[in-house]
């Protein structure tokens, strides 16, 4: 065991500081809640789900954990779902007779097989409702659900039928980009899911002190001991978040790096990270504009400073349903947060890169 693993964690002994999370979790999906869990990159959700896991599975209730990552249409959440099953044996057992019969899917030595459906909403529903019929209470975990974004109409017209004809069936969602976690965390009157948004379930990033014995506790692990001035730089300059926190005590434990030369690979490990997922979400869009708003907003900025940006940018006149429609889709992503009309980045490695101009 180690604090310093760079795998999300699954063991409740690994996973450091989230008792009160995971005991509401857990409580939530007793009852038969749906949850969404949410936070910022890093932050430890997908930790959460796997610990919530493995304490799941001794209560007796199954657990199947798809990670969308890279999934971008219908096949690839069908292929997922098959994968998380296959993990859960037990339930693979109660389902696989059934299963069989189903259109596009085969059992072998492996367990569950997908072959090319014509149909893959249908095998997943099938799927589904074979699991509901006979799996008994079982959790349904979507991990980067935000993949899912370009199916995100289909997708919830299945889930509410879910919701609707098998109880026994809970979903938690978790991501990192929430274009499509609001659509269904806020569906409006037009959405399959209207009233019935799932419960919210925030991480946030450790609280100084937390992320101060957090590194010391790791550290201990390898009976190293470190100086209270170095954890406190480190604690600022990673803004307490638990997966950053993890890297850098890797490179010092692990990797036996010099603290400064740990510091600098986390951050700029970080910033690599944040880069390609800046990108990805500035495809396809005026990204002049959404980069201005965004480097406003690094400083922080109050609305009429963005517009400004966003005016001196374009090098003309915005309107303000322009500007209002960056900063929504922005605090949609999680990329901004608003204050009583500031807004600002909380992520300190998008902070980063946004002020010393590396994307432009
Ligand atoms: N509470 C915790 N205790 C110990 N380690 C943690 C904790 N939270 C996160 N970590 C570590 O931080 C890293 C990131 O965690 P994880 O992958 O669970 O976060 P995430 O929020 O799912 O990240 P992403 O946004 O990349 O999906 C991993 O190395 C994990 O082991
Ligand atoms: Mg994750």
């Amino acid at each position: 065991m180690s604090l310093f693993n760079l795998n999300p964690k699954e063991s409740p002994n690994e996973l450091f500081g989230r008792e009160k999370e995971l005991e509401e979790l857990i409580r939530l999906i007793k009852a038969r809640r749906w949850i969404a869990v949410l936070g910022p990159r890093m932050v430890g959700k997908t930790s959460l789900l796997k610990v919530a896991n493995t304490k799941l599975e001794k209560a007796k209730i199954k657990t199947v954990y798809t990670n969308l990552w890279g999934a971008k249409a219908t096949n690839g959440l069908l292929k997922a779902l098959a994968r998380g099953l296959n993990d859960e044996k037990s339930l693979l057992q109660k389902i696989k007779d059934a299963a069989k019969r189903i259109e596009g899917v085969s059992i072998g030595s492996g367990g569950i097989a997908i072959s090319v459906s014509k149909k893959p909403m249908t095998t997943i529903w099938d799927l589904l409702e074979t699991i509901g019929n006979q799996a008994g209470d079982c959790v349904i975990e979507l991990d980067e659900v935000q993949e899912l974004a370009a199916i995100s109409g289909r997708l919830l017209k299945l889930l509410a039928n879910i919701f609707n004809t098998h109880p026994n069936i809970v979903f938690v969602f978790t991501g990192s980009m929430f274009g499509l976690m609001k659509t269904l965390l806020e569906p409006g009157a037009s959405s399959p899911l209207y009233g019935r948004s799932p419960a919210k379930l925030y991480l946030q990033p450790f609280e100084k002190e937390l992320a101060q014995q957090f590194l010391q506790k790791g550290f201990k692990e390898y009976n190293l001991t470190i100086k209270d001035e170095i954890v406190n730089e480190v604690v600022e300059r990673l803004d307490g978040i638990p997966g950053w926190l993890t890297l850098y005590g890797n490179n010092v434990a692990v990797r036996k790096l010099p603290h400064k030369k740990a510091l600098e690979e986390t951050l700029s490990e970080g910033t690599k990270i944040v880069k390609d997922e800046l990108e990805h979400f500035l495809e396809g869009r005026d990204r002049q504009a959404y980069l201005a708003a965004l480097k406003a907003a690094a400083t922080p900025a109050r609305w009429t400073e963005i517009k400004g940006a966003v005016e001196i940018a374009k090098a003309s006149t915005v309107n303000d349903a322009t500007v209002y429609r960056i900063l929504e889709n922005l605090k949609a992503a999680m990329i901004i947060q608003e204050k009583e009309n500031v807004y600002r980045v909380d992520d300190p490695m998008l902070r980063t890169l946004l002020l010393t101009s590396q994307v432009t």
